[in-house]
């Protein structure tokens, strides 16, 4: 018998409402009706993720010491709730084919109890293929067993990373959909975090199987030359963003590697315009007070958390000088004033550009500062390498 439902799909800040047929099995409609998948991740997902600070080297004390951190430092205040261990976890399968944690997980369901009581959430790693991208088990041919597992355990979040999977574009796409059908399954809602890096339009399809967050591009490094190119290169994806759906340009190296304090707020910056999912990867426990105010500016991560949930974009370029701007709920523009050059120098951003009238109120979000009111443009010097981020409302 076929069967109706109203399917609301939020595209570029607008609602469309769709009547769409069940009996069709609409992928899209599921996702958004299903087990409440766009409410999973309503907001970019915000936490912590061991991969860039700790790779292999990660067992159940860390994770625990780095989730008492998060809460002892005031992250977790600021909304940084996941703590999601990445690839080196699994151990063998048992006799039943359910997974095991290897010897430095003896206890995944008492880590994640630990982490629940203390008002955070709990995050893993799998693979589509057989092994992950470190060699460990995958999930291949053993999704539904894993779901359950997962779900058993109480994971709040899993991210499935695309390594050793053999098959084209299709293949993918139902191998990746196969497995959000069962964590739907479960009844448990876990965010789907896929790790897909950009090939074949993941931002396109991503939606249709489940995700929450995609990977646009391939890892970042530990450099302000690599963060650039993939945080300025996200440009044009906006329209696949919004509730329940990012495009995730990979973690936040602050506060770890080779970047200065003004390359540091320029990632942050550029993630937040870009309602990017915010996962710090420094050592927790070692953070220094700069990492700290980076990572915790609250009025930068309203704008990444903004209930409007759209994606930012470049307005203006000039040169090594570009202006990014991300509409809010409340009217207002957050803008950035980007400097990729390498010397300081003035940036200007023209209100007609970031869709402001004439006359506009100023706030320097780092400085957490009200600037005045500007007539057309704002202009700051900008170092090297460095933004000044604002919010500007029209005048009226
Ligand atoms: C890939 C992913 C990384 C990390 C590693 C783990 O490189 O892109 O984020 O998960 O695999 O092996």
């Amino acid at each position: 018998m076929r069967s109706t439902l109203t399917c609301r799909v939020a595209a570029g800040g607008l609602t469309l409402g769709l009547l769409l047929s069940l009996s069709m099995a609409t992928p899209r409609c599921l996702w958004a009706e299903q087990g409440g998948r766009t409410e999973v991740a309503r907001r970019p997902p915000m936490g912590w993720n061991s991969w860039y600070g700790f790779g292999c080297k990660v067992t159940d004390g860390l994770i625990r010491a780095q989730a008492e951190a998060l809460v002892a430092s005031g992250m977790k205040a600021a909304g940084y709730v996941y703590v999601n261990i990445d690839d080196c976890w699994q151990g063998q399968r048992d006799a039943q084919g359910v997974i095991q944690g290897n010897n430095n997980f003896p206890d995944q369901p008492g880590l994640a109890a630990f982490l629940h009581s203390k008002g955070l959430k709990f995050g893993i790693y799998s693979s589509p293929g057989p092994r992950t991208c470190a060699g460990y088990e995958g999930s291949f041919g053993h999704e539904e067993k894993d779901a359950e597992t997962y779900a058993a355990w109480g994971v709040d979040f899993l991210k499935y990373d695309y390594c050793s999977f053999k098959g084209d574009a299709p293949a993918q796409i139902a191998a990746y959909k196969k497995m959000h059908d069962a964590l739907v399954s479960t009844g448990r809602p876990m965010v789907f975090s896929l790790c897909q890096y950009g090939m074949d339009r993941v931002w396109a399809w991503g939606p249709e199987v489940g995700g929450n967050l995609w990977r646009t591009t391939g890892d970042l490094d530990y450099n302000y030359r690599r963060i650039s190119e993939v945080g300025f290169g996200q440009n044009g994806l906006q329209r696949f963003a919004g509730p329940g759906h990012w495009n995730d340009p990979d973690m936040l190296l602050v506060g770890l590697g080779k970047m200065t304090e003004d390359e540091n707020r320029t990632q942050l910056s550029l993630w937040c315009l870009l309602a990017a999912p915010l996962l710090a990867s420094a050592d927790l426990t070692q953070m220094t007070p700069q990492t700290r105010d980076i990572l915790m500016n609250p009025e930068v991560i309203a704008v990444d958390q903004d209930p409007a949930g759209i994606q930012g974009r470049r307005v203006a370029q000039e040169g090594p000088l570009e202006v990014w701007v991300k509409p809010l709920g409340d009217g207002g523009k957050a803008a950035g004033l980007f400097n990729r050059g390498r010397s300081a120098m003035p940036v200007t951003a023209y209100f007609k550009d970031l869709g402001v009238g004439e006359s506009a109120r100023v706030r320097d979000l780092w400085a957490r500062q009200d600037l005045g009111v500007f007539k057309g443009s704002f202009t700051a010097e900008v170092p090297k390498h460095g933004v000044v981020m604002i919010k500007v409302t029209s005048d009226k």
